[in-house]
């Protein structure tokens, strides 16, 4: 009997537990305590779509109900203490470029747009750049680049459009990381919302061990409004040698090879990237390997630099001295820019770091890839990115001032894949685990370590920070995150974070 009447009335109370944070109950909240120029909006709402940042990456994406654009840091506060109270999942929106499987956990959640956070200001007497939570690398170049100055910026080459914020907050790795080590490394300080509703200015002197953890983990523990860093004058004038060659895969060992070469005293001006892709042309063999290369400095050094790679007489080459703020536009002929600020792709990413340059080893990936692609025109979608950066800028600073942990690395590999729909999602999925497994095998290292913004989300925290760093980060959790609002993206805890310690 009791039992009956148990059962009846949870079936009873199930429709208002539901209407407790139904989307439209979240809704009429949060419009009733932000500021008018704060925006909410229903995600069933057509002005959703209008005004809220678009996901780079449609698979494995995180599911909303509600959207807001608080317009001020106090409005932010506003809705991380709401969502905490009524134990509904926020989650932070920079730039949407964010593409770990980790976040297909976040359903039924509030999306929480920085874009009204979009400010920058360059103060050139202190040499320091203060910039919003979601400010992109396109703005960031572009404002510095005008005042004389420069940064380690995601813009050169890979992807302008990407958060600013957000890749600093895992660290941030581009060409000038050869000058300046990690973007986190440039942070002087940041002003972030914590879980328990403090906005809290962190930095060297106010609270150094969230500090510490913001460099490489940020995205563990809080809403960051504000970030301000480190500006360098700008190198060789602002501008860049811009080189891309074009190999044939037959090349393959002797491209890698001189990579080997290079990579044995890669000056710190120079960055690289390598893509070994399908290509279209039957003139390429099926496979092709696409060369770039940045050099902060005069072209006659700079050419002088890639002799082992000119001296293998390759398919094209085309070398160009650009402004800095413009290598997006030059760098492999502009494609990862278009292809990276275009939302709305089917990408399976994995990826690695790898210690050592392991020619026989990467000549066997190079030969599977092909095996397969020809095999299989569906993995023809996959390419390998391998992005090597001069070790001077990592090893600028010790290992323990910050979270960020690879300062050892030789290359950030990438293993791209882009599926036309999701029936391909399965192939692409298997060949790359398959790739990325051939290629630890060489990395140097027993373990896997992968960057924490290029990861899957399969690997693990112990993958993406290291096991030695994990004691540390798991005790920071439990101070300013105790019950896991900001665990969704490649967290230190993997708990499901439905904020079970409420
Ligand atoms: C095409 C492409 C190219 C890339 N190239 C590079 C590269 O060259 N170098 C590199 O280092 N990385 C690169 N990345 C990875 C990039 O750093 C991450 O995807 C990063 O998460 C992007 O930040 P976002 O703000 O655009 O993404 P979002 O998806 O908006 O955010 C990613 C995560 O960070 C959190 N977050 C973002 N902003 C804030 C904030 N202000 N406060 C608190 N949390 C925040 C979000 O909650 C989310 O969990 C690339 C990614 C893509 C898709
Ligand atoms: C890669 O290089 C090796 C060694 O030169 C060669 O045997 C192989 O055919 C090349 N692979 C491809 C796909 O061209
Ligand atoms: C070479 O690069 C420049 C940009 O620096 C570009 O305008 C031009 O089209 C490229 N040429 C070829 C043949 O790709
Ligand atoms: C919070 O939400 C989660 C998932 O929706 C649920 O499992 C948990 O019991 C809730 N906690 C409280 C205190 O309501």
């Amino acid at each position: 009997m009791l039992a009956k009447w148990f059962s009846w009335g949870l079936v009873a109370f199930a429709p208002s537990a539901l209407a407790l944070t139904g989307p439209q109950t979240v809704f009429d909240a949060l419009s009733a305590i932000l500021l008018p120029s704060s925006e909410v909006v229903l995600v069933s709402d057509d002005t959703y779509q209008k005004d809220f940042t678009p996901r780079y990456n449609l698979a494995e994406a995180p599911a909303y109900i509600v959207g807001v654009r608080p317009a001020v840091a106090e409005d932010v506060v506003k809705v991380v203490t709401y969502a905490r109270d009524s134990n509904i999942s926020i989650l932070t929106t920079g730039r949407g470029h964010g593409y770990t499987t980790s976040l297909a956990r976040v359903q039924g959640a509030i999306n929480m747009d920085l874009g009204k956070f979009n400010s920058i200001h360059v103060d050139a007497e202190a040499k320091t750049m203060t910039v919003g939570g979601a400010v992109n690398g396109y703005q960031v170049t572009a404002a510095l680049q005008e005042a004389g100055f420069e940064i380690v910026s995601t813009a050169t080459p890979q992807c302008p459009c990407i958060g600013f914020a957000g890749a600093s907050l895992g660290g941030g790795i581009g060409p000038y990381s050869g000058l300046y080590g990690p973007i986190s490394d440039s942070l002087l300080s940041v002003d972030i919302v914590t879980a328990d509703g403090r906005l809290l200015t962190v930095s060297e002197t106010e609270s150094p061990d969230l500090f510490d953890g913001i460099k490489g983990a940020g995205f563990n523990f809080g809403v960051v409004t504000s970030l301000t860093f480190q500006a360098y004058p700008a190198t060789n004038s602002g501008h860049a040698m811009n080189v891309d060659i074009t190999f044939l895969s037959s090349q393959n060992e002797s491209v890698w090879k001189a990579v080997e070469q290079l990579a044995a005293s890669q000056p710190k001006e120079l960055a690289f990237g390598l893509s070994v892709m399908h290509s279209p042309d039957p003139s390429m063999e099926g496979l092709l390997i696409s060369a770039n290369f940045i050099y902060a400095g005069p072209r006659s050094e700079g050419e002088a630099l890639l002799k082992p790679f000119l001296d293998l007489r390759p398919q094209n080459v085309n070398i160009s001295t650009v402004a800095w703020k413009d290598i997006p536009d030059v760098a492999n002929g502009g494609a990862i820019a278009k292809y990276g600020c275009t939302p709305g792709k089917y990408y399976i990413p994995y990826s690695l770091n790898l210690y050592q340059v392991d020619v026989p080893n990467l000549v066997d990936v190079v030969n599977y890839m092909s095996q397969a692609m020809g095999a299989d025109p569906v993995l023809q979608g996959t390419s390998i990115v391998w992005q090597q950066y001069a070790q001077h800028g990592f090893q600028l600073r010790a290992d323990d001032t910050s979270t960020f942990p690879y300062r050892d690395a030789k290359a950030f590999v990438q293993i791209d894949s882009l599926a036309a729909d999701a029936s391909q999602a399965p192939a692409l999925d298997k060949f790359g685990r398959e790739v990325r497994d051939l290629l630890q095998r060489g990395s140097g290292k027993d373990q896997l370590d992968v960057y924490v913004h290029f990861a899957h989300g399969d690997e693990g925290p112990a993958s993406w920070y290291t096991a030695e760093r994990l004691p540390k980060l798991v005790s920071l959790k439990e101070k300013y995150d105790p019950t896991g609002m900001f665990s969704w993206y490649n967290p230190v805890i993997l708990a499901n974070p439905s904020y079970q310690n409420l």
